[in-house]
């Protein structure tokens, strides 16, 4: 199937029962939903997108507006990301991080932080990050796995400790 046939919209209620579905089946050995439902739950100011191929889905992600240091707004935290394992490698991560990231821009999002695989993220243009610090001290293998990308090209440098809602702040979602 082609990449044409992708479609990238706003998540909506009716669709929990897939994204329980899809949640278990990308990460069968990490349970990523509680993390899910609560973002989605208590969250009203997360980006929420589903990706569909021919009307079923196939793929979310989330972006969740965070606070660095004393400053309230400007960065968004990438996570999770999941896609249905038969429909992996056809550019459906590449199309939920891509228009994700264009309205996060749209809406003066000034920097987003992901951690994750750098071999996967580099391709969007992630470079490791240094300024922001996570919310919890990383292992050092994973200190290159944390990393951002600017959305605005006059963005200040911001930097501090990152300031995620609650639902973030488990130090098992930080740590191998
Ligand atoms: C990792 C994941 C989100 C990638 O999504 P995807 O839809 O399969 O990836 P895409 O098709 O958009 O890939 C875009 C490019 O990245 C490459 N790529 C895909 N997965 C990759 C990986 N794990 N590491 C490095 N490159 C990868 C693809 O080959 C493609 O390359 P190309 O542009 O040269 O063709 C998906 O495979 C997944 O959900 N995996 C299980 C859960 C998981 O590990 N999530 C981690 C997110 S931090």
């Amino acid at each position: 199937m082609s990449a044409d046939s992708i479609e990238v919209r706003a998540t909506v209620a009716a669709d929990a029962p897939d994204l329980e579905a899809l949640y278990e089946a990308a990460f069968p050995e990490e349970d990523l939903l509680p993390l899910v439902r609560r973002l989605r739950r208590e969250v009203p100011g997360i980006l929420s997108l589903t990706a569909t191929m021919g009307g079923r889905l196939a793929g979310h992600i989330i972006f969740t507006p965070c606070g660095v240091g004393r400053s309230d707004d400007g960065v968004a935290l990438l996570g999770p990301l999941a896609v249905t394992p038969s429909r992996q490698k056809l550019g459906v991560g590449r199309l939920l991080i891509r228009a994700g990231l264009e309205q996060l821009a749209e809406a003066n999002v000034r920097r987003v932080l992901v951690l994750g695989d750098p071999a996967y993220y580099r391709r969007f243009g992630f470079l490791p990050e240094y300024s922001i610090l996570p919310p919890f001290d990383l292992p050092a293998a994973w200190t290159a796995a944390w990393q951002s990308i600017p959305l605005a090209a006059d963005a200040v440098r911001i930097a501090g400790k990152l300031r995620p809602p609650a639902a973030w702040l488990q130090a098992a979602l930080w740590a191998p």
